[in-house]
């Protein structure tokens, strides 16, 4: 019997170091929980506009960001605010790993660049949204895509939710060639672009020097 309890206990301390040493290994290494707080999709499979996406991680606000050849007609259109948020539990295994886990959900806001004559003359402030755009990484969702884009965007204002958009859409094609770290701007992203170097999870073939098209 007392045989017994020792082999069983050795056994069990085995089993338990072994669960311990996974998962520390899982810490360093890629994530593989997919993120909790993720996005939600409505009984039709259309993603569910966030309501409290500003509580979320802000990673930031860009001016006047226009991307494409500086035309004329660009330099003409008034300037609005682009600042993008992602989801809490996303961005703190991204600070672990590099890599950001299944179900991260990034929002980019639009909002208009406002003068105000309380405020220095030149100065702006962020006035009423013009467009919502989320990125989502759900393979098991889109299988084949990984990273799926949606607007939340009509005439009427914004939708309370919306279908991926089709794989015409020109965001597919620009976040896959332009970006640093899969298919997310992480270059644009100061806190995170140092994280990406460290990890070593910048592309291989990412260019800092190439004009965003
Ligand atoms: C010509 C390039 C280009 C196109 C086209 C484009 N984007 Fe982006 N997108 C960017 C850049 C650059 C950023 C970085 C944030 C910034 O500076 O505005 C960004 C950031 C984002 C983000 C924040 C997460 C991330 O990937 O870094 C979302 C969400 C997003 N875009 C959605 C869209 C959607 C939806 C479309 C299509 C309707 C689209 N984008 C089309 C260049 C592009």
């Amino acid at each position: 019997m007392k045989t017994f309890l020792t082999a069983a206990l050795i056994v069990f301390g085995i089993a338990l170091a072994t669960t311990i040493g996974r998962a520390q290994a899982v810490a360093s290494t890629a994530p593989t929980a997919p993120a909790a707080d993720g996005p939600a999709y409505g009984s039709s499979g259309a993603l569910l506009r966030p309501g409290d996406y500003r509580e979320w991680v802000f990673l930031t606000s860009g001016l006047g960001v226009n991307y494409g050849p500086a035309t004329a007609a660009a330099s003409t259109q008034p300037k609005d605010f682009k600042t993008v948020f992602v989801n809490r539990e996303s961005y703190r295994q991204f600070l672990q790993s590099g890599v950001w886990p299944e179900k991260t959900i990034f929002m980019l806001e639009g909002r208009q660049a406002m003068e105000d004559p309380a405020i220095a003359e030149g100065g702006r402030k962020q006035g009423p949204v013009q467009f919502l755009e989320a990125a989502v990484k759900d393979s098991a969702r889109f299988p084949g895509l990984t990273w799926a884009y949606f607007s939340f965007d009509s005439p009427q204002g914004l939708t309370a939710s919306a279908n991926r958009l089709p794989d015409s859409a020109n965001c597919y094609a620009c976040h896959r060639t332009n970006t640093a770290v899969e298919q997310t701007f992480v270059q644009f992203y100061p806190t995170l672009f140092d994280v990406a170097r460290q990890k070593g999870t910048i592309k291989p073939g990412y260019d800092a020097g190439r004009r965003i098209q």
